[in-house]
């Protein structure tokens, strides 16, 4: 169904439910629920995790959430929302969010970033969380890249958080012979299953979607009318 025949089916004058939700309006429900969880643990064990699902699942929905509960004097949050731009743009964006200048070399641009990651920890307390999004995009290199990093006095415990989150076959990747190394480092795998039909019925009509949902309808629509139609 397109966007305009949903639309018009349900008599809204525009999409109810965009990608700017507070945390306050998302809907909780179990998978969701669990990938903050997981999230937040890797954040608190300095761990590596990866969070896959389908389009649309929720995954970046739960990142949000996540890092929006975290408090801000004890971590820093470094999030890619696209990796296709390279080892080089990758690292580049982890060491300038850090605050320093990147190195112009690139061979020098992987223990850059560690070292940065390590002092941000040591010297200011706060935990470097980094969130890569579409991960299912790093190419091997890239993924190398981040084994290199993790890598960083592993035995003492890394210094900071990282979270890939990416569609399936992010998964199916991970299990590539070339990757086996990455693959080993991973302490959480979470794949999300997105909202069944019980949970997006129970989502658009709880109290404080509700409001928005009434707001941008202009037909007269019912509370109960509306949970029966999304759970058919
Ligand atoms: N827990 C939730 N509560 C409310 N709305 C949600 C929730 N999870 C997802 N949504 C809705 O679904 C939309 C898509 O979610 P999100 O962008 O997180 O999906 P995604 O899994 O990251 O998809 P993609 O693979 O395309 O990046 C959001 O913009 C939001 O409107
Ligand atoms: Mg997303």
């Amino acid at each position: 169904m397109t966007i305009q025949r949903l639309q018009s089916h349900w008599g809204f004058t525009t999409m109810p439910f965009g990608r700017g939700l507070a945390p306050s309006m998302l809907h909780r429900h179990g998978g969701h629920a669990e990938a903050v969880a997981r999230i937040a643990w890797c954040v608190d064990q300095h761990a590596l995790g990866v969070i896959t699902g389908e389009v649309g699942a929720g995954k970046t929905v739960a990142v949000r959430a996540a890092t929006a509960a975290l408090d801000t004097s004890r971590h820093v949050v470094i999030y890619l929302p696209n990796p296709s731009v390279g080892v080089r743009g990758m690292l580049h964006h982890i060491v300038s969010a850090l605050g320093q200048v990147p190195s112009f070399y690139s061979a020098t641009l992987v223990p850059q970033a560690a070292d940065a990651l390590a002092a941000e920890h040591a010297e200011r307390g706060r935990s470097p969380v980094v969130l890569i999004d579409e991960a299912h995009l790093l190419d091997n290199q890239q993924m190398e890249a981040v084994r290199m990093l993790t890598n960083h006095e592993m035995d003492s415990g890394a210094p900071f958080a990282a979270v890939l989150i990416g569609q399936p076959t992010l998964r199916q990747r991970l299990r590539l012979g070339v990757l086996a190394a990455l693959d080993q480092r991973i302490s959480v795998r979470y794949t999300l299953a997105g909202m069944n039909a019980t949970e997006t019925a129970d989502y658009i009509t709880h109290d404080a979607a509700w409001p928005v949902m009434r707001r941008r309808c202009r037909t007269g629509l019912s509370r109960a009318g509306l949970a029966v139609e999304a759970s058919a």
